[in-house]
């Protein structure tokens, strides 16, 4: 799939902006603070319904301003995709999602419609972070593969809320028919676990044997075996329903006590394993850049195998850091593949076969504005 047109208005300093990239390789270039990293957000934004960097939407909205809007037009196999996304901080809701022209009745029917990978200096925190930052990475790539991921997640982050507020309630107030009430949640969290362990299960196996193989082909021992494993209490279960309900028995007492739910597949992991170790605790910088990268690479693969064609490529200030033999990696990934690239200087992106140059400048009022050349 490949990004057609991309419209902002008062989207972080761009003001108002109207481009088409270009089907093949443009990169993206300026100065530091110009603009390079909003644009590719907002294509971020348009493919999965937030940003890469920030939680908060309202930091996307230009400063000053009271709304913003960000369009895309997208070009897949089945034809022409129209996304539009509305933010509105002062308003209810703060988000709106229009496709077609019409609105959405969920943010999340959104996904599908233009797919991306990024690559971003920040992806080290994928290795760096605790397993909140691992599983944001997985459940991310499985809702823009798998759409009706995203709902089972939300699905079970509303069962898990409940069970958490009732917990809360007994042991501050006390509540009458709490076994009563919390069988039922219990039941629920089961239930709404299965798809969730059966998709990450899947997800982290498949991506394992993608990246096991680019991280072969990139790092400087061809003997290292890295892989992925999922880690978690149901991440083995046969039956997830069931061993999900004895999990949630056998903590309950702790549970009453924490006011919290301590078992279940929110608190899931990955490790990422060289020579069957876990990188995490030993891995060298270089060898974790290049598990990161390598999840990256295999996560193209697996994109354009789930969904039969590729996705748009972002890579946001990465090229210059890396050494010859990754640098070609990834250069050999973006073959026919929709790929903007950003970096400071033109120079920086030789040997990237750029089908178009894009200069980043800022005007003297701060704003952002594309020149092609
Ligand atoms: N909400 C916003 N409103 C206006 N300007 C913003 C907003 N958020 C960030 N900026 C400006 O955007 C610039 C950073 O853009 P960015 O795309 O991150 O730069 P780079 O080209 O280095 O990737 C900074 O000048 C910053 O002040
Ligand atoms: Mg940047």
């Amino acid at each position: 799939m490949r990004f057609t047109a991309i419209k902002l208005q008062r989207f972080r300093n761009y003001e108002s902006l109207a481009i088409e990239p270009h089907p093949g390789i443009t990169v993206l270039y300026g100065p530091n603070g110009s603009g390079k990293t909003n644009l590719l957000e907002a294509m971020h934004l348009l493919s999965l319904g937030r940003s890469h960097r920030t939680a908060q939407d309202r930091e996307m909205v230009a400063a000053g301003a009271q709304s913003s809007i960000i369009q895309g037009r997208t070009q897949r196999t089945d034809g022409a995709h129209d996304i539009e996304i509305r933010l509105h901080p002062h308003e209810k809701p703060h988000k709106k999602v229009l496709l077609y022209g019409k609105p959405a009745q969920r943010i999340g029917d959104l996904m599908g419609h233009a797919t991306v990978v990024m690559f971003s200096p920040e992806d080290i925190r994928i290795v760096r972070d605790g397993p909140a930052a691992r599983r944001r990475f997985v459940d991310m790539q499985l809702s823009q593969i798998r759409p009706a991921y995203l709902q089972a997640l939300k699905t079970y982050m509303t069962v898990l809320e409940s069970r958490n507020a009732l917990l809360k309630q007994n042991k501050l107030f006390g509540v009458s028919d709490f076994l009563t009430q919390l069988e039922t949640w219990d039941d629920q969290l089961a239930r709404a676990s299965v798809p969730l362990v059966r998709a990450r299960r899947w997800f982290l196996s498949e991506l394992s044997r993608n990246a096991s193989a680019q991280y072969a082909a990139i790092s400087e021992n061809p003997n290292e075996p890295f892989e992925l494993r999922y880690v978690g209490p149901l991440a083995q279960a046969e039956d997830v329903y069931q061993e999900m309900l004895s999990g949630l028995n056998r903590s309950r007492r702790e549970d009453m006590q924490r006011m919290y739910t301590t078992f279940g597949p929110h608190r899931d992991d990955v490790a990422l394993m060289l020579f069957s170790h876990d990188l995490r605790a030993f891995g060298s910088q270089g060898q974790l850049r290049t598990a990161v990268l390598s999840m990256k690479l295999g996560e193209i693969q697996l994109i354009t195998d789930e969904m039969g064609e590729p996705p748009t490529l972002l890579l946001d200030d990465v090229f210059s850091e890396l050494d010859l033999k990754r640098r070609n990696a990834l250069l050999k990934s973006t073959e026919g593949i929709q790929t903007l690239l950003s970096c400071t200087d033109r120079a920086d992106a030789a040997g990237a076969k750029a089908d178009q140059f894009l200069r980043v400048c800022q005007r003297a009022d701060g704003t952002a504005e594309l020149q092609e050349g």
